[in-house]
């Protein structure tokens, strides 16, 4: 199987209860490794950006608002198969959907507030490590 990278994200909810390291904790031991690892105060306008793909979603501006409400922990992320992995060691979208002793099931509180985010497929995965990661930042 193929060493992949992907980007991962520590929304505010997980950030402000003091989970980054729980996170962490699950990623190392889910077979991923931490390339990088950066904390940032989205704006807007970088909050919307990097969700454009879902603009015209209902849930587009509430979003926006919560992942612009506090501080993120963004993680870039390399392992075999890594951006199937990661989805899976973050379970379903939904916590409520989650699969037992994922991190969303773990510590999402709602779909909105679900803890962390992952990127959906390779090609999303470079984008999405570009747009936090970019130039040289990456080993
Ligand atoms: P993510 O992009 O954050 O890794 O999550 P995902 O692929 O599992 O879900 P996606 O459909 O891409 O949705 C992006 C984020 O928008 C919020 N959301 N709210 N019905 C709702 O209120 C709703 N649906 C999605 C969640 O924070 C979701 O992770
Ligand atoms: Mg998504």
């Amino acid at each position: 199987m193929a060493v992949e990278r992907t980007l991962a994200i520590v929304k505010p909810n997980a950030v402000a209860r003091n989970l980054t390291g729980a996170v962490v904790r699950q990623i190392e031991e889910g077979g991923l490794r931490v390339l990088a690892m950066r904390m940032f105060r989205l704006t807007e306008v970088q909050a919307r950006a990097f969700y454009d793909v879902h603009r015209a979603r209902p849930f587009f501006d509430p979003l926006v608002q919560f992942m612009t409400s506090g501080p993120v922990v963004v993680l870039a992320l390399e392992g075999e198969d890594a951006v199937r992995r990661w989805r899976e060691l973050m379970g379903a979208t939904d916590p409520a959907q989650a699969a037992p002793g994922t991190i969303r099931a773990l510590y999402g509180e709602n779909v909105q507030r679900n803890a962390v985010h992952g990127s959906d497929g390779p090609d999303t995965a470079g984008r999405e490590l570009a747009f936090f990661f970019p130039g040289c930042d990456l080993p």
